[in-house]
């Protein structure tokens, strides 16, 4: 229905990258792009306009999760989620669709309805196709997903065509039950690591038109090496001049190989929860903010980032919050976690502007070593 435009801007003449932008009721959007994951209506220890400040300009929410509590039609009451949580940027939510596969107890699936019990207080819940459009268009994001099913990577290939072809199934469902114009429906496609359930799953969505792609299913504990195969692939099936979502990705690496392969848009918990688990993600790799070494340690965080983390706080200071659980540890790590993911994506979009995209990637290797 809705068409985000989404605008090519510029294609690295060595890689598949490329720069983009789309615009949303709530803002324009440049790609490549990370969303920090805000899965209750809150990205966890950091307020908005800390998240503004650092760059951030998209963000996502589940639907299972804002379903449940505080239930859609309270979000919706109390004026859709950017009102609801004060951020007045482009929002994104999943669909439920992975989540239910994940978190909740399934009890049943019919062809196009799931049953399940609820992660919660064990009470019964079901979602349809239409229903998690409903959901969605009641929580008000700029982009909404359709509900897919995400089977194991190493599913049995009966079982992966059945979750490819319910998933393309939903995906017209989805389209038919979207009511609101002002929202861009996302398609996703499934098929695991294999090429031809891949093009499976493309023939069956394309013909959808949807205003953008997601590619899901990967980064479900299949090899790194497997996930940059599998985008090898299945990018070059996907529609040029549209944005490409590469759903759950992932450890800063993993977003520089997928960029390189043509994906545009990205989202995952690590910076937040590595955060809070006291793990920092720096400019010269992993820090386990725990470590003895970092007792008397003077020194900033990141000596190459101007977080409001590393120019207040010394290591050995960060280590005695994690060591006494005191919350300001998890929130400093959170903002610092956040910022260098949001410095990586804007270091790669210049690189790709200067067509240095392949050497980013090789000083991104080296530093981490
Ligand atoms: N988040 C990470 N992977 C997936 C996926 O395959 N489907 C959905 N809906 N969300 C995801
Ligand atoms: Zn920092």
């Amino acid at each position: 229905m809705t068409s985000f435009a989404f605008h090519l801007d510029y294609t690295d003449p060595t890689s598949r990258a490329r720069l983009g932008r789309f615009e949303t009721p709530h803002g324009v959007v440049e790609t490549p792009i990370f969303m920090p994951v805000g899965t209750r209506g809150t990205v966890k220890g950091i307020w908005p306009d800390e998240l503004r400040e650092m760059g951030a300009k998209m963000i996502l929410a589940n639907t299972y999760h804002l379903a449940l509590r505080p239930g859609e039609s309270v979000v919706k009451d109390l004026g859709g989620l950017h009102a609801f949580m004060n951020w007045q940027g482009p929002i994104l939510t999943d669909s439920g669709g992975y989540q239910v596969f994940s978190l909740a107890e399934l009890r049943q699936m019919d062809r196009d309805r799931v049953v399940f019990k609820s992660h919660v207080d064990g009470s019964m819940f079901d979602l349809t196709p239409a229903r998690a459009v409903q959901i969605q268009e009641d929580l008000g994001a700029d982009v909404i997903m359709c509900l897919d099913e995400c089977p194991p990577h190493d599913a049995p290939a009966e079982k992966m065509q059945a979750a490819v072809d319910r998933t393309t199934r939903w995906a017209a469902l989805c389209r038919d039950a979207q009511k609101r114009p002002d929202q861009a429906l996302f398609g996703i496609l499934q098929g695991g690591t294999d090429q031809a359930m891949r093009e499976r799953s493309a023939e069956g969505l394309l013909p959808l038109d949807f205003p953008g792609y997601a590619i899901g299913g990967l980064s479900v504990g299949e090899a790194p090496a497997d996930m940059y195969s599998t985008l090898d692939f299945t990018v070059p099936l996907l529609p040029e001049h549209k944005p490409r979502y590469l759903m759950g990705v992932g450890r800063p690496i993993d977003i520089i190989e997928a960029v390189l392969r043509g994906v545009d848009m990205f989202d995952c918990v690590m910076p937040t929860r590595n955060a809070r688990n006291a793990t920092a993600f720096t400019s010269h790799g992993l820090v386990k903010m725990r470590n003895l070494r970092y007792q008397r340690d003077t020194r900033p965080l990141d000596a190459n980032c101007n977080c409001p983390t590393c120019q207040q706080f010394s290591r050995g200071y960060l280590r005695h919050l994690f060591q006494v659980e005191e919350m300001l540890g998890a929130q400093a790590l959170t903002v610092h976690n956040l910022a260098y993911y949001q410095q990586v994506m804007r270091d790669l979009r210049a690189a790709i502007k200067s067509n240095s995209a392949q050497e980013f990637r090789l000083d991104h290797l080296a530093r981490m070593t």
